[in-house]
């Protein structure tokens, strides 16, 4: 596994109800995921948006949600039990080079990938997986921390999304974090 991923512990971590005083996830979703959307949730860690995805999706919707740790995906399925949601949310494991995605093609309305593309080692290719999931006019929430991403490499990123045919647009203010909208068109 590459050095710049998170570990598998760390999704404990994330998962503290203190983080919800900057980064909620209600109010960072709502405008963005509506009742029967398909979601697509890459670098899902154990869930921390997730569950609130697929509240605002389901029931109707669907949240696929993609992790390179079976460790996470493991936690992320206990509380998705626990929450009563299995209906909504469908887990799995990729390798670290693919999403593993091909068969949602064209049937995403959005993606969110959230403190994730600093962790992917080829974002060309991510970003072109993800696009090819969208549906026409579907969009991609991207979000990353200023603590691990300069303002120049959040740039470089928005320019390989770009580069696969994303045009980009003001994401919504999360404090301490870059935010962007991209648009599959
Ligand atoms: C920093 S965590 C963020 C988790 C979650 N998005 C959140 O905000 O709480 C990054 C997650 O992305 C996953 N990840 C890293 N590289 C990945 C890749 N190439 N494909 C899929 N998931 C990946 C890690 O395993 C980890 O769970």
């Amino acid at each position: 596994m590459a050095e710049r991923v998170c570990p598998w512990w760390m999704g404990y971590f994330l998962l503290t109800p203190i983080r919800k005083l900057f980064e909620n996830p209600r109010k960072i979703l709502s405008p963005f995921v509506k009742k029967g959307m398909n979601v697509l949730e890459p670098g899902c860690g154990m869930g921390f948006f997730t569950l609130e995805a697929a509240r605002l999706a389901g029931p109707g919707g669907g949240v696929y949600a993609v992790d390179l740790q079976q460790k996470m995906i493991s936690a992320l399925e206990r509380r998705v039990r626990r929450a009563k949601l299995t209906d909504v949310v469908a887990a799995r494991v990729c390798p670290a080079d693919t999403l593993g995605v091909s068969d949602l093609d064209g049937s995403i309305d959005i993606a969110l990938a959230f403190c994730l593309v600093h962790e992917v080692p080829d974002a060309g290719r991510f970003f072109g997986e993800v696009r090819r999931a969208l549906r026409p006019g579907g969009r991609c929430l991207v979000i990353e921390p200023v603590d691990h991403v300069s303002e120049e490499d959040f740039e470089a990123t928005l320019e390989t999304a770009r580069g696969v045919g994303f045009s980009v647009a003001a994401g919504p203010y999360v404090r301490r974090n870059h935010t962007a909208v991209l648009e599959s068109g």
